[in-house]
């Protein structure tokens, strides 16, 4: 079978390379067996390959944070999954054609959800719920700043608050997405800037901002403490600039923002399995019903086809995720 093998980190068009690998053989007792339909190329999946991942394991590694598989074979056992479910995996190492695991680690999705969608359950979707709901209580007519708000995160965040009658201000890198954030429930979006506190508050005509949401760090994340309103809460989540986040003393002391950092690892290790896969269901039936907006996809590759994919990956001004689908279109 064929698996993604990096040899050593670095660029990850150029480390990354599809390699034949034994079969991951039968599943013993307590253990399914699923093919892998789909895998997102996710920003943290490019980091991994280039080694400046939280995670560094020993290498040769596999990547893949996420996936999307149909279950072959369980083993003796187990009895939440059964052959032909359409599953997601906890686990990482995804990006391959089939994986072995222990059962407890697969969680089944609604069965007509659409696979490309279900590839990019796992890990947005709740980070946008747990971003919006562990931080801050938010009332209707609250209002939350994030910037990358066209990323699929920032899509989830703007679909989720609108369904709480919270107001999202949306922070993006250039004026042409306005008109397709707005028409996801956007109530106000801007252009990135130095003078960008003074441009927000004209948005919100003063309304106090309770939450930031922070996933381009470095000094992106100054500008957004910048406009969230006194004793609130900025939340790091992601480095799309490759920089810690940097944050005024003065927003600190006499704003009395607090600065948080999210991860979804940390923020699901409290909850027990069935909460765990209570949110899956419920998110996964709202991306099905269209409650929730589908996140766009740009193309779908061959597993083959992995160092073009991660290059058209790591290219800004994307209309979607790169997906690569290891057994065959999808
Ligand atoms: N902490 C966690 O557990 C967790 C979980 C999920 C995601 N995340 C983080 O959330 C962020 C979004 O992930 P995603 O999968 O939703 O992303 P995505 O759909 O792949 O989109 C990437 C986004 O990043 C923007 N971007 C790229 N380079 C940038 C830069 N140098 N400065 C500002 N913006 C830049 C892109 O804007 P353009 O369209 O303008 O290029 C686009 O909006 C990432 O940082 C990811 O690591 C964190």
């Amino acid at each position: 079978m064929k698996q993604i093998l990096i040899d050593r980190y670095g660029p990850p068009e150029e480390v990354a390379r599809c390699a034949e690998v034994p079969d991951v053989g039968a599943p013993a007792a307590g253990e399914v067996v699923f093919d892998v339909l789909a895998f997102p190329i996710n920003p943290a999946d490019v980091s991994f390959c280039r080694g400046t991942y939280r995670l560094r394991p020993p290498l040769p590694a596999t990547p893949g944070a996420e996936c999307v598989g149909r279950v072959a074979t369980v083993g003796a056992g187990v009895s939440h999954v059964k052959t032909g479910d359409l599953v997601i995996n906890l686990q990482r190492e995804n990006w391959t054609q089939k994986r072995r695991v222990k059962a407890d680690v697969v969680v089944p999705v609604p069965p007509r959800m659409d696979v490309r969608q279900a590839a990019m359950l796992r890990i947005n979707p709740p980070t946008a719920l747990l971003l919006l709901s562990d931080f801050v209580e938010l009332k209707p007519g609250d209002w939350v700043i994030q910037n990358v708000a066209n990323s699929a995160v920032g899509r989830l965040v703007i679909g989720l608050a609108r369904a709480r009658g919270v107001k999202t201000l949306n922070v993006v890198r250039r004026e042409a997405l306005f008109a397709e954030l707005k028409g996801l429930g956007a109530d106000a979006c801007v252009v990135d800037g130095d003078d960008l506190a003074e441009r927000v508050k004209a948005q919100t005509a003063g309304a106090p901002i309770r939450l930031g949401l922070d996933a381009v760090s470095g000094r992106a994340t100054a500008r957004l403490s910048a406009c969230v309103g006194e004793g609130g809460v900025v939340c790091n989540y992601g480095s799309m600039s490759g920089e810690d986040p940097v944050m005024s003393r003065g927003a600190l002391t006499s704003g009395g923002l607090t600065l948080v950092g999210f991860t979804l690892m940390r923020a699901l290790a409290p909850r027990s399995p069935e909460q765990v896969r209570a949110i899956y269901a419920d998110l996964g039936n709202q991306i099905l019903t269209g409650a929730l907006p589908a996140a766009p996809v740009e193309k779908v590759y061959a597993i083959e086809e992995i160092k073009t994919a991660l290059t058209h990956a790591q290219r800004g001004e994307r209309g979607g995720k790169i997906l690569v689908a290891p057994n065959g279109a999808i």
